[in-house]
């Protein structure tokens, strides 16, 4: 009988997995039957963009972390799909840190080409997934909100590709109860507008205060503060941008810092990171972990090592993203293949515990992107996924990191060769401080645009 496989979401992990198997069958291979549910009415995961917040139409959790303005944070040269380039997507070279929609554009391209649109169930959350010992099968239930039923089915594989930055973490400071402004969490910001000409807060140094700090820079906050509990991000601000020691309490205008400073502030972000969260496992299937570059008990990173027929992608902290899926859901396609043999329980987590003490003595940024580099070669040589130059990757998150610590307004504007095709990107029309509309449109023009949003203000 054939086999049968749950994917649980359709961002770029799902339909990494799904482009994995339609390729494997684009091949002659027979593969199992498909069904991948999606919780969101269209797919791309984070990048499919929502001005929602807190909950959807559906009342279900908003997945969307994702902001208006937002563009690559990373050069584009670093997640560029091996077997689907941007040339090939856009007809042209395009710049090297695209927004949003343009990327969004770029994942949907390669999964309309393959044609899997129809193995994906939209608007249908899946609630829980049970493990039967006897038949060796699970049982995903499900609720479907276009014809409001709840209903369960039986799958031999089940893999879970639900992201893990869609959950907010949530700390409180002294005082927030009776703050006089407005605190929100990094997942619920949508538009810098709402903080123009505002003394704005950002706790948390990291992706998400960096680039909301910038956000709000840019489109015309008075000042940003940002407060760090472990180490300041350190770049050179702007002028009207400062770091400063963790925050310890509020009164209703006045954020108190560490090292006993304080500061009238308007509104609090906090950028404190996302919790692993799968509200639809049981403990004997759910992954516990910080987010970290080696979570445990996945051998390759993937596998479920209590249960090797259950699968995670994506859940790793993230220097690469995109092509990192790739790798991982052509591996998970060839163990449900029967091409790639497991060993056993206690070799998979020796495996792991290896990678994790690797993982342990990292220090520097750039032996974290080669840890993970590594990670990827590894998967990438045990399958058919297209082979591509790794170290130069390495190289080109190096470059970047130069770039950002030279000047963080301007990073956004340098430009990196295609590891895939060698395409030098050509320099974007308009600096990135001054591109107000992110709009594809904008952004694929041969030259700057009236800028509709500075004309909407
Ligand atoms: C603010 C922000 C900015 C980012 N910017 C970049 C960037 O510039 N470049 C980059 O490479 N990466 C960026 N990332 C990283 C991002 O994690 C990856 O690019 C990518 O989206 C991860 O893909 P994923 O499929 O693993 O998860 P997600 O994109 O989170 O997709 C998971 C999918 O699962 C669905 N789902 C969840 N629960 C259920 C359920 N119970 N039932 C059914 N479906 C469910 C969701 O609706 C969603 O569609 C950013 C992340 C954040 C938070
Ligand atoms: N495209 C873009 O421009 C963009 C924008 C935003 C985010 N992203 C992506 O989104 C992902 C998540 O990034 P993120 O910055 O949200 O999360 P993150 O990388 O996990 O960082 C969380 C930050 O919050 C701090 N923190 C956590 N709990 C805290 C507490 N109780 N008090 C004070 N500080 C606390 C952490 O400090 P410690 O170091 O002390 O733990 C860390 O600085 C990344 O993959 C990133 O690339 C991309």
């Amino acid at each position: 009988m054939t086999k049968r496989v749950a994917i649980i979401g359709a961002g770029p992990s799902g339909l990494a997995q799904l482009r994995a198997f339609q390729s494997a069958q684009s091949k002659g291979a027979d593969i199992p039957e498909l069904v991948c549910f999606e919780k969101q009415s269209d797919w791309g995961g984070l990048w499919n963009y929502t001005w929602r917040t807190g909950l959807d139409e559906n009342g279900e959790p908003v997945h969307c972390s994702m902001y208006r303005y937002l563009w690559s944070n990373g050069p584009k040269e670093c997640l560029e799909f091996a077997d689907y380039t941007f040339d090939e997507h856009f007809g042209k070279p395009i710049a090297s840190y695209p927004p949003r929609e343009v990327l969004w554009d770029y994942i949907k391209g390669r999964v309309e080409k393959a044609g899997v649109r129809d193995y994906i169930r939209f608007n249908t959350v899946v609630r829980n997934v049970s493990y039967d010992d006897a038949s060796e099968t699970f049982t995903v239930t499900v609720q479907d909100h276009n014809e409001d039923k709840i209903y369960s089915e039986e799958f031999d594989y089940v893999i879970s590709a639900s992201g893990h930055f869609s959950t907010p973490k949530v700390p409180e400071f002294e005082g927030f109860q009776t703050f006089g402004g407005r605190i929100l969490h990094a997942h619920d910001f949508r538009d810098a507008l709402e903080f123009k000409d505002k003394d704005i807060l950002l706790v948390g140094a990291s992706y998400s205060a960096e680039d909301i700090g910038s956000q709000c820079y840019k489109y015309g906050a008075k000042s940003i503060t940002t407060c760090f509990r472990s180490a300041p991000m350190g770049y050179k601000w702007p002028e009207n941008w400062e770091e400063r020691p963790l925050l310890e309490r509020v009164d209703t205008h006045r954020a108190y810092f560490a090292d006993g400073s304080s500061k009238k502030i308007d509104a609090i972000i906090l950028c404190t990171g996302y919790l692993h969260h799968f509200p639809y496992l049981p403990d004997s299937l759910r992954l516990v972990t910080d987010n970290r570059l080696w979570p445990l008990d996945l051998y390759k990173g993937v596998v479920w090592e209590d249960n090797p027929k259950f699968f995670y992608l994506g859940m790793q902290d993230q220097w690469y993203t995109f092509n990192m899926f790739d790798a991982q859901a052509w591996y998970v396609r060839d163990i449900i293949l029967g091409r790639i043999p497991l060993p056993s329980k206690a070799e998979m987590t020796q495996n792991s515990q290896a990678w994790r003490e690797k993982e342990l003595k990292l220090e520097t940024a750039e032996e974290m992107y080669t840890f993970q580099g590594d990670y990827i070669q590894e998967l990438i040589d045990a399958t058919d996924y297209p082979s591509f130059d790794i170290p130069a990757v390495n190289q080109t998150f190096l470059e970047w990191k130069h770039h950002k610590k030279e000047n963080i307004m301007t990073f956004r504007d340098h430009s990196y060769r295609s590891l895939m095709t060698g395409t030098m990107s050509p320099k974007h029309h308009t600096p990135w401080i001054d591109a107000l509309d992110d709009s594809l449109e904008a952004y694929l023009a041969d030259g700057p645009q009236d800028e509709k949003l500075a004309s909407n203000q």
